[in-house]
């Protein structure tokens, strides 16, 4: 036990602040894009919030309105360490798991299959032990190339595993049928919740925070967008605050436990659309600053998805949730905020996807 005043029992090490008021609500990836903005929600509500990163792709700048206040504590630490986990959450009632990797554009599929099933492993234990709901951020990505609109009961069309972008998908899979079935032999209390591609503030300046980012980037450069096969595959595009509601109906609907929803907007844009309203909301003039590169140039396991829509009705029925915000009302903010984040580092920061590896056009397509 701790013997600073300070630091309340249990606080690791990278404990950065102090807590004033009990925690209720247990976040792992809090510095991320989904995390630091679910946060701010969460204190905005006036709940006490436990938040833990190990700062692998998330940075503390994304929790500076999180990091004074009185209801805040911040856990530098991997969410894989049950122990360490358990001391950080306990007294929380519920815990978001969104720490964890995506599409591995840049890199192997190990890091993503082990850091997905360990990372869930360990908070379903903590979890158990505690008696906490569990909110788990699985993704859009788990239907692979199931036709749309993609309701929650549909076949799972994945692609082969000899295309590494899958390993996503099987990891986030495997972190559901575990949680269903630790629900049925174990009493796991626990929502879990397909994120469909969102954007926003806060969110890596690289492929890895999505098409939304890379975009903006690219024309803060100077440079054009890179555009991935012919720019006509369909996504919906979330804006990050509407995700947050979802997250926070979703701790706060007893009848969404042991159920699996969609989060995510209902229209569909092509990425070319996106493009175009990227460039408009930078405030580019002229024709479309982009570049197609051809999907046989990417790389011989590149596999994109053609479209993908989630079916809302069950998100609107058990939650009341809607996604309304469009583009032209969600990128403003998300390019000021790219802005501001350039203008702090003194002029273009450079590309943070080269700290991953000196790859120019990264594997996979948008979730
Ligand atoms: N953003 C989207 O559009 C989207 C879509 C579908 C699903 N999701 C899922 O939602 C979750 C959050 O996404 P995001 O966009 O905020 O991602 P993000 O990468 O911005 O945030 C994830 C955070 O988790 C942290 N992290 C990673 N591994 C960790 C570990 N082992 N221990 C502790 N912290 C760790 C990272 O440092 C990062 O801050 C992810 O699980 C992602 O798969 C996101």
């Amino acid at each position: 036990m701790s013997s600073d005043p300070e630091v309340p029992a249990g606080a690791d090490p990278g404990t950065v602040c102090p807590m004033e008021l009990p925690p209720t609500i247990g976040v792992t990836g809090a510095a991320g894009f989904v995390g630091s903005h679910l946060c701010e929600r969460l204190l905005g509500d006036g709940r006490g919030v436990v938040g833990v990163d190990n700062l692998s792709h998330g940075t503390l700048r994304n929790l500076d309105r999180c990091l004074n206040q009185p209801g805040f504590r911040f856990v530098e630490m991997d969410c894989r360490d049950r122990r360490g986990l358990t001391r950080a959450f306990a007294g929380c009632q519920a815990i978001v798991h969104l720490a964890g990797e995506k599409i591995p554009r840049y890199g192997g599929a190990v890091h993503t299959l082990e850091a997905n099933v360990d990372g869930a492993s360990s908070v379903y234990a903590t979890a158990l032990l505690l008696d906490a709901h569990v909110v788990l951020a699985s993704t859009s990505d788990v239907y692979g190339n199931t036709a749309p609109p993609l309701r929650e009961d549909a076949e799972l069309t994945l692609g082969p595993p000899t295309t590494r972008r899958w390993a996503y998908a099987t990891s986030k899979l495997y972190d559901e049928h575990l949680a269903l079935a630790l629900a049925e032999e174990r009493g796991l209390r626990v929502t879990i919740l397909r994120l469909f591609g969102c954007y926003g503030p806060h969110n890596h300046p690289s492929w890895w925070g999505g098409p939304q980012a890379a975009f903006i980037e690219r024309l803060l450069d100077g440079e054009e967008m890179e555009i991935h096969g012919d720019g006509r595959q369909l996504r919906t595009f979330t804006f990050v605050d509407e995700t947050v509601t979802g997250v926070v109906l979703a701790l706060d609907t007893p009848d969404a436990v042991g159920e699996i929803i969609n989060v995510g907007a209902g229209t569909t844009t092509s990425i070319v659309e996106l493009a175009e309203a990227v460039q408009r909301a930078v405030g580019v003039p002229g024709a479309l600053r982009a570049v197609f590169i051809p999907y046989e140039s990417i790389g011989g396991r590149y596999q994109d998805v053609r479209r993908r829509m989630p079916d809302t009705d069950k998100a609107h029925r058990l939650l009341g949730f809607r996604a309304t915000i469009g583009l032209e009302q969600g990128l403003p903010p998300t390019v000021a905020w790219h802005r501001r984040r350039r203008d702090e580092a003194g002029g273009s920061p450079g590309r943070p996807e080269l700290e991953f590896a000196a790859r120019s056009s990264p594997e996979g397509g948008p979730e």
